[in-house]
């Protein structure tokens, strides 16, 4: 038999070591984007909020469909400025003014969406309206990614020594 070649473990060791490694964190040296860091709980916090905007949309989109205003409403109102108020306030130290900003005027926008379903606006122009948020959705999106924390792995194991 042939004897395998120096490169064959080369690359072997390449998929074993490297490939796991950046599929773990996300490396910022594959993707450019800023990179915040957060901790799980903090990660969970703005993703879960982030799954919310999506389904809200999804159900907007549905509602509009059926041209029923009151529904667009009130999914639309809950998704507003007041979600921004519960949601930011322990992240307001951690986020960059930049995110928060472009976060808050997110949200502004799902205000402005129940204002027009509530007082009599057309599907257009909830559309037009719903278009014009989601450009907040992409150019966050464009700009920042999230970098879980190390430690976390750290605190993991911590806590199962207790037992
Ligand atoms: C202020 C910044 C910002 C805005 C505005 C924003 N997002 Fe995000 N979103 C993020 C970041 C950061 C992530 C994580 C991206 C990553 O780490 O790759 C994310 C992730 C997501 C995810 C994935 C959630 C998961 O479980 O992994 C969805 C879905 C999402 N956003 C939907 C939306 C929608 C819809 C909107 C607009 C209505 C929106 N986002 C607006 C910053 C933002």
């Amino acid at each position: 038999m042939k004897r395998l070649s120096p490169l064959f473990f080369f690359v072997l060791a390449f998929n074993f070591i490297t490939l796991p490694a950046v599929a773990e964190n996300k490396s910022p040296a594959v993707d450019k984007r800023e990179v915040l860091v957060l901790t799980p709980m903090q990660r969970e916090h703005v993703l879960d909020e982030m799954r919310a905007l999506l389904t809200g949309i999804q159900n907007i989109l549905g509602a509009l469909a059926e041209d029923d205003m009151k529904a667009v409403a009130d999914i639309a109102r809950p998704l507003g400025s007041s979600m921004a108020g519960k949601a930011e306030d322990h992240l307001k130290g951690i986020l960059p003014k930049h995110f928060m900003q472009l976060g808050m005027a997110a949200h502004q926008d799902f205000d402005s969406i129940a204002t027009l379903a509530e007082s009599g606006a057309d599907s257009k122009a909830v559309l037009s309206e719903l278009n014009r948020s989601m450009n907040k959705c992409q150019a966050c999106h464009a700009h920042y990614q999230i970098y879980p924390l190390k430690s976390s792995a750290r605190e993991e194991k911590n806590s199962h020594h207790g037992h």
